[in-house]
């Protein structure tokens, strides 16, 4: 009787293992099924990205004009329409209600007798300051640099002056002001990149410029005159390379009232991981000035990929919103795609946070990305004996979000494929520092500035206590969040296959314990 239990037993089990690995096998062919769907047509060369911005064909850099209206948010960006490398440039368009599914637009500016169309910002001129809308229907003005390149060839150093420009569209169609430049050139070098905000506190617009090896800080009443009022950072930050692309914003320390001002710079280059990398100051701005106390150099980002980033004017709630172009110049012209050459990164929400007394620049992906986040895969709870690993096959790879947290912050583990790429992440909470090396990680020899060793990216106020980690795949780029933003590494990539397991290797001399591993599909934005 027993005997005939235990084979009924047998025969049961044997038919509940039959069942759910028919049932696995047909999520996953389900899976594979949409995965296969989404992959024909429209964005869908190798390396395309399926969540981040990045433009339908030829060279695009910085993103520029970052800003909202009527429910719009703009992208305009470095854009040349006839090549995939560098060349004239134009402002580029695109637009999107939730900040991740992007609208193409015409293209916003064409070079013109005064020169390129360098990088710059766009503000909303509600009070029709400039006089070229009206109450009703006011401008929207684009602040760019003017890229006189016969002049740059012909060894002159006035070559980059300021220009304005205006829609009453919306953005789909601009007229260039006559009076340009609205801001010559005595003699500066590289003198460019103008952000433009609406100064309480003075009730003028501000521009801030980039002079070479510091920021200068000019005002205006109407977008059209401007006078410059205060310079900043000779001596401070670092001067490996030229400033560009600068920003500058109140924001609230997290969990108080009190107020302080975020500095950005880029530099190129001079980036502590090589090339070009956006430093950041926090300190007091009083309408004219800008002040700090921040005596270390400190960067948004400590990964290779994420340089010119700026910020958003005029959002609902005063939300700071950053965007940054997912490249370096050492090697941007040379990346492994055919069509188009590079993307934006996913857009993140700027806080400080104090920890240990040091204030912070936290960076963290925007909430609407979870509307696009389907799928999770969660697993259990993991206990890792000391001296072990465990290997997770991924499922989404590489279009996912993945997320778990961490009892100890030690932690090694990789990414890897049928074709023998590696993508390795060493979090030594020990050491204080990350490791992330992507020297086999795939495609690297387009040039030899791409891996130049391992990346580092020191963290010394990471807590002890449970740390949260994020990872954002998406077909040739990853970028890791730590602690909710505290620290981040944003890298390009560009693997032989999908990864299909990522392995998490103990070597604290404790358990350690992974909870809440989720590894989520992010839907594509493009149809
Ligand atoms: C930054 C930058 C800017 C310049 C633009 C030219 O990447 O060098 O300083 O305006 O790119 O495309």
């Amino acid at each position: 009787m027993v005997k005939v239990l235990q084979k009924d037993k047998c025969k049961f089990l044997l038919l509940c293992i039959i069942v759910s690995i028919y049932g696995c096998k047909q999520e996953v062919e389900k899976i594979e099924d949409q995965m296969k769907i989404e992959t024909s047509g429209y964005y869908t060369e190798p390396y395309r990205p399926q969540f981040h911005f990045s433009p339908q064909e030829k060279w695009m850099n910085d993103p520029n004009g970052l800003v909202y209206n009527n429910g719009n948010y703009h992208l305009f960006y470095q854009y040349y329409p006839d090549s995939t490398v560098w060349g004239p440039m134009h402002w580029g368009h695109a637009v999107s209600k939730d900040l991740i599914k992007w609208e193409h637009k015409p293209i916003a500016l064409f070079p013109d007798k005064h020169g390129y169309i360098f990088s710059g910002s766009a503000v909303m001129d509600t009070a029709n300051t400039s006089g070229f809308g009206t109450e009703d229907n006011p401008a929207l003005v684009a602040i760019f640099t003017y890229h006189d390149r016969e002049g740059e060839k012909a060894g002159r150093k006035d070559f980059q002056t300021q220009g304005i420009a205006y829609s009453l569209d919306d953005g789909n169609s601009w007229t260039k002001y006559e009076g340009n430049p609205v801001i010559g050139n005595d003699g500066v070098k590289d003198f460019r990149d103008p952000k433009v905000f609406w100064n309480e506190k003075e009730q003028k617009w501000t521009m801030l410029l980039v002079a070479g090896d510091h920021l200068q800080i000019w005002n205006s009443n109407n977008l059209k005159e401007w006078k410059k009022v205060s310079e900043f950072g000779k001596d401070k930050g670092a001067h490996g390379g030229v400033w560009e692309c600068p920003d500058l914003f109140p924001l609230k320390i997290e969990g108080s009232n009190e107020e302080k001002w975020v500095l950005l710079i880029s530099i190129n280059p001079g980036a502590p991981n090589g090339g070009s990398g956006t430093q950041y100051f926090i300190g007091d701005f009083d309408g004219t000035t800008f002040t700090t106390e921040q005596t270390k150099n400190k960067w948004i980002d400590l990964g290779r990929d994420n340089y010119a980033g700026v910020t958003y004017n005029n959002t609902p709630n005063n939300e700071r919103i950053f965007i940054g172009w997912m490249s370096n110049w050492d090697y941007a012209r040379d990346t492994p795609t055919k069509k188009w050459r590079s993307a934006m990164t996913v857009p993140r929400k700027l806080t400080i946070r104090k920890v240990d007394d040091a204030l912070t620049l936290c960076n963290y992906p925007i909430k609407s990305l979870n509307e696009y986040v389907t799928m999770a895969m969660p697993e259990a709870e993991m206990e890792i004996h000391n001296e072990l690993k465990k290997i997770i096959p991924l499922k989404y790879s590489n279009q996912s979000k993945i997320e778990f947290t961490l009892n100890d912050p030690n932690v090694q583990m990789y990414f890897s494929n049928e074709a023998g790429d590696t993508l390795a992440i060493d979090i030594n909470g020990k050491k204080k520092i990350v490791e992330l090396n992507r020297g086999k990680s795939g495609l690297i020899d387009f040039s030899d500035k791409f891996t130049s060793g391992t990346q580092q990216m020191p963290i010394p106020n990471l807590p002890e206590t449970p740390v949260e980690v994020l990872m954002l795949l998406d077909h040739s780029s990853i970028e890791l969040f730590l602690n909710k933003g505290q620290y981040v590494m944003t890298n390009q990539i560009f693997p032989n296959d999908y990864y299909t397991a990522l392995t998490i290797v103990n070597n604290t001399g404790e358990v350690l314990v992974i909870k809440d591993f989720k590894e989520h599909k992010v839907a594509r934005i493009w149809d």
